[in-house]
């Protein structure tokens, strides 16, 4: 057996072939691929079903053992419980849950202009922003909370969101203060850039095209082609990489430790050992973890399908057995018709997770990326194409694989590919629709597409449909 979850669901309507009764509204579900199971229920075009399915090993439960075991494990819980009360009442407040995408974990240090060293002391001082923080992902998002990577070795706290959001935006780590990381991951272009290539210092460009820096709280292996193998790894490359930043480690340690005010952060954030490189690329990390896309158009009518086939008296009933089931409804109906999604968009939702078109394949999951690589014909008849993942596995199978690079948002961040070589979303799709570029390694999942008109135009209409609100950022409030 392999991890457990307990999976909510609305109240059935009949009693099901599957022997659940009216008015069983969670249960607990086990497998051995706890992902495979998540997605599955999330986003099966017959999530009703198989979440009914995932549910039968109820039966076997509780046998006497369990039961007994449930007990001692009761009567312990309360025992504990006493202790632990009195002594978490004090931090109780700085504890909350707070849900990722928050604008008060984004928004800086409250004021305007530069952070002075007082303000900057009165925030550090304070030991709520160093208490790790209980966090939950939007909805959509949070259908992937099984996959969130990095947050056990490196907490997130508001101190450090706060630090790493002012090195996000500070020119002063490139080698001539003019390149911060949002200059090729600008909020306002979907965290990605409007060039082919990233521009660094003195104009320089490189050859592949600046991805998205948000929900990379799903995402462990970074670049496209995964060459990083985390985040945090990723966040100090760009520093010295010659065309990016410019800069060196040991020069931009440097300078973040001649300035008070980041020394005064570091020093509270990372005892005994203040500045360092690793310490840089953490706070980044941690300020990138809070990046995520809030719930969009699709997301709201996902969550609505369950209830499609209730009637009225359904709905009456679940208002009485379930108030706050019903509440929930009642939130998700009026966000769903605030954010609406067109019929064309419904149609390319279908078709998107359908065999036909295939986009599931590798799009997929919470993220809507597999976090896999894989070849899709792109760049593939240039004099010498790039070999993606092979550099790092030098396995041939991977010879022109990147990275599946997230749908979410992605009408904002034109252009696309690695090699930014495809200007629009329609272009995306006439891509499939051609079967990508012909070469030895083209993944089997990429064939040639009967699409319609309608159905490319449908499919655009989909990923248009999977954008949703990014955090409120301040890109202003950094330290003298
Ligand atoms: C000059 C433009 C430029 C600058 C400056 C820059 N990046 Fe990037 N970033 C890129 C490009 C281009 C890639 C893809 C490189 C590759 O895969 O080989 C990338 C990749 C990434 C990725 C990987 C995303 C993924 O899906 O794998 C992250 C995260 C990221 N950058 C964050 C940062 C951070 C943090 C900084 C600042 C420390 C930064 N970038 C500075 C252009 C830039
Ligand atoms: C075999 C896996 C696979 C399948 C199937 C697939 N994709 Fe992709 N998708 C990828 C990979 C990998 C990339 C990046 C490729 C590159 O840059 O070389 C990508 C890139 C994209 C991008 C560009 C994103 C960006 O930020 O640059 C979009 C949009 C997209 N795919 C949509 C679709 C749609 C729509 C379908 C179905 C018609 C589809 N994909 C089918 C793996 C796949």
């Amino acid at each position: 057996m392999g991890n457990c979850y307990l999976l909510r669901t609305p109240p059935l309507k009949t009693p099901s072939r599957c022997g659940l009764k009216k008015g069983i509204h969670s249960m607990f579900s086990c497998n051995d691929d706890p992902t495979l199971l998540f997605l599955s229920e999330r986003f099966h075009p017959s999530a009703r079903h198989s979440r009914l399915q995932l549910a039968r090993p109820l039966k076997n439960v509780p046998s006497h053992r369990s039961v007994t075991s449930v007990l001692c494990i009761v009567l312990l819980t309360l025992v504990a419980s006493a202790f632990i009360d009195r002594a978490t009442a004090a931090d109780k407040s700085s504890k909350r849950r707070v849900r990722l995408g928050d604008p008060s974990l984004t928004a800086g240090i409250p004021g305007t202009g530069p952070l002075t060293g007082a303000q900057l002391s009165k925030w550090i001082n304070n030991p709520a922003n160093h208490v790790p923080l209980d966090f939950k992902l939007p909805l959509g998002l949070a259908a992937g909370k099984g996959d969130v990577q990095g947050v056990k070795s490196n907490p997130l706290t508001r101190a450090k969101i706060e630090l790493g959001r002012q090195l996000f935006f500070d020119k002063r780590l490139s080698s001539d203060n003019t390149i911060s990381c949002a200059s090729c991951h600008q909020p306002g272009h979907g965290y990605a850039a409007a060039t082919r290539f990233g521009v660094g210092v003195d104009g320089q460009t490189g050859d592949v095209n600046s991805p998205v820096a948000y929900n990379r709280i799903l995402s462990s292996r970074q670049f496209w082609d995964g060459r990083a193998a985390s985040l945090e790894d990723q966040a100090v490359g760009p520093i010295a990489a010659p065309i990016e930043m410019g800069n060196t480690h040991e020069q931009a340690v440097a300078t973040v430790k001649a300035n008070d005010g980041y020394k005064k952060q570091f020093d509270a954030i990372y005892p005994n050992e203040g500045v360092t490189i690793d310490n840089i690329g953490k706070s980044i990390a941690t300020f990138e973890r809070t990046l995520v896309t809030a719930p969009s158009p699709f997301d709201f009518a996902e969550a609505l399908k369950p209830y499609a086939n209730y009637d009225a008296a359904d709905f009456e009933e679940m208002k009485s057995d379930d108030p706050k089931e019903f509440a929930r409804y009642t939130r998700l109906k009026a966000a769903a018709a605030a954010n609406p999604m067109s019929e064309s968009a419904r149609r390319g939702r279908d078709l998107f997770f359908s065999d036909r078109a295939n986009c599931s394949a590798c799009h997929v999951g919470a993220n809507l990326t597999d976090e896999s690589f894989h070849n899709i014909g792109i760049g593939m008849d240039a004099s010498i194409p790039k070999m993606g993942r092979f550099t790092v596995t030098k396995d041939p199978k991977d010879k022109g694989a990147f990275k599946t690079p997230t749908v979410r948002n992605v009408a904002s961040s034109a252009p696309y590919m690695h090699d930014g070589s495809l200007a629009t979303l329609e272009d995306v799709v006439e891509h499939y629709a051609i079967g990508g570029t012909p070469n030895p390694w083209l993944s089997k999942d990429i064939v040639k597409l009967n699409l319609s008109p309608q159905d490319k135009a449908d499919l655009v209409a989909f990923m248009k449909a999977c954008s949703g609100p990014l955090p409120r950022v301040n890109s202003e409030r950094l330290p003298q």
